[in-house]
C-alpha cells in the first residue's frame, strides 16, 4: 500500500524574485528548496521495524538529541539523484531504483534499516511536487535530490540505533566543478579512501570525510579533486573523492574503468556509461588499471581521454594527474570526442531528447 505523506506548507518560502536569482546561477549545493521530506523509523536492526510519519514540511534545521548515535558513531548514509525538466514541463528522474538499491546496500553495511525502493522513489516525488518551481531549465542543470538517513536514537552504547530518520532535501544544481574545462587531479599517496572489508562500496559520509584531507592536499597543488589508488594491488587506480573514473583508449574504441572490488562505489552514471558504450559496439573493460598503465598510455597515445563521472559531475574531463614527485600530462584529446558524445547521449536521455531505449527514466510529476 502506498504511504500517505502529510504536508505542511512553508509559510515563508523564497520569493519568486529570489528563486529566479538563484535559478539563474544555481552552482552546486549552495541553495535549497522550500521544503524537505522526513520519515521516521523505529525498530531493531536485527528483527525489523516500521517506517512512520512520512511528511513534507518546511526546509529548516533539525532538532536532535546531542546523544544521537549519528554524532558519535557516524551511522549515516546518503544518495544523490537528479530531477530533470523536460520540454513539456514534466519532471523526470534517472534510474531511481538503482539509487534505492544502493541506498539499501549502504544501509545494510552501516546497520541501518533498508528502505523499500517504492518509498524511496515516492519521497522524491513528494518533494518535487511541493517544490516544482525549483527545478531548473538551463542547459546542464537539474534538481539535485539528497536523500540521507541518520541514526537518531539517544544512546551511547555501540550497537545499531533503534530510532532512525530519513530525510530528503533538494537543491537546484548546475555544473559541479563550475567549469566545463578539464580539471587537474591530485594523486593521494598518503591517504586511502577505503580499505578491503571497509565501507568503500557504501555511500556513507565517513568515506567522504576521510577523503577531505587528501583533497586539501590536492587544492594546495591546484587540483579540484583527489584520486586514490590501492598500493596493495600494484597501484591500481580506485576512484576520485566523489566520482568514478574512466580511461578512453581511442584507437581501440575502448573504455576502461576500475572493476568493483568492494572498495569502489558502484556509480549509477558509471554503469549507465558502460551500457551506452556497449550499445555503440565499444569494448568495455572493468579491470585493474594501474598508475603505470596510465602513465605509459598517455605517453604512447593509447589513452586519449580520461574522465570522471557521477550524478553530480555527470561526465567531467580530467586533465593532468599531479603527485608529490611526478605528473602525468593530460592526454592529447583531453575532453575529446568519446567522452563528449557519451555525455551528450546520457544527458539527452535524461532530458528526454534522446530515445530512452533502456527504460531508464521515471516520471515524477
Ligand atoms: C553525487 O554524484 O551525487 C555524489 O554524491 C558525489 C558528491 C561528490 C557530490
Amino acid at each position: 500500500m502506498a504511504t500517505e505523506f502529510s504536508h505542511e506548507a512553508n509559510q515563508s518560502p523564497a520569493t519568486a524574485e529570489r528563486r529566479a536569482e538563484i535559478l539563474a546561477n544555481p552552482g552546486f549545493g549552495d541553495y535549497f528548496s522550500d521544503h524537505m521530506v522526513t520519515i521516521d523509523w523505529e525498530g531493531d536492526y536485527k528483527t525489523g521495524g516500521t517506517w512512520y510519519d512520512a511528511r513534507v514540511h518546511p526546509y529548516g534545521p533539525l532538532t536532535l538529541d546531542p546523544a544521537s548515535a549519528v554524532f558519535h558513531y557516524g551511522q549515516e548514509i546518503f544518495e544523490g539523484v537528479k530531477g530533470y525538466r523536460h520540454a513539456d514541463g514534466s519532471v523526470w528522474t534517472f534510474r531511481p531504483e538503482k539509487n534505492a538499491e544502493r541506498f539499501a546496500r549502504s544501509a545494510h553495511r552501516l546497520s541501518l534499516p533498508e528502505m523499500p525502493a517504492d518509498l524511496f522513489i515516492e519521497s522524491l516525488r513528494e518533494l518535487v511536487k511541493a517544490d516544482e518551481a525549483w527545478v531548473p531549465t538551463g542547459d546542464g542543470e537539474a534538481f539535485y535530490f539528497r536523500p540521507f538517513m541518520i541514526a537518531t536514537e539517544a544512546y551511547l552504547g555501540v550497537r545499531p540505533a533503534k530510532h532512525v530518520q530519513y530525510h530528503v532535501i533538494g537543491s537546484p544544481a548546475g555544473n559541479y566543478f563550475g567549469t566545463p574545462e578539464p580539471v587537474d587531479i591530485w594523486l593521494s599517496t598518503t591517504y586511502a579512501r577505503a580499505g578491503e572489508g571497509g565501507t568503500g562500496a557504501a555511500k556513507c559520509g565517513g568515506n567522504y570525510a576521510a577523503s577531505m584531507i587528501a583533497q586539501i592536499e590536492g587544492e594546495k597543488h591546484g587540483c579540484k579533486q583527489v584520486i586514490f589508488k590501492d598500493p596493495h594491488r600494484g597501484d591500481a587506480i580506485e576512484e576520485l573523492g566523489g566520482m568514478n573514473v574512466f580511461f578512453v583508449f581511442g584507437k581501440e574504441n575502448k573504455i576502461v574503468t576500475p572493476e568493483l572490488t568492494g572498495t569502489i562505489l558502484e556509480g549509477v552514471t558509471r554503469s549507465s556509461l558502460i551500457q551506452l558504450a556497449k550499445d555503440r559496439g565499444m569494448t568495455v573493460e572493468e579491470r585493474a588499471i594501474t598508475l603505470n598503465e596510465w602513465r605509459e598510455g598517455v605517453a604512447n597515445g593509447d589513452i586519449t581521454e580520461v574522465f570522471a563521472c557521477g550524478t553530480a559531475a555527470v561526465v567531467a574531463p580530467i586533465g593532468k594527474l599531479k603527485a608529490e614527485d611526478f605528473e602525468i600530462p593530460a592526454p592529447t584529446e583531453h575532453f575529446g570526442e568519446i567522452s563528449k558524445s557519451l555525455r551528450e547521449e546520457l544527458v539527452g536521455i535524461q532530458l528526454g531528447t534522446v530515445e530512452d531505449r533502456h527504460g531508464w527514466m521515471t516520471r515524477l510529476i
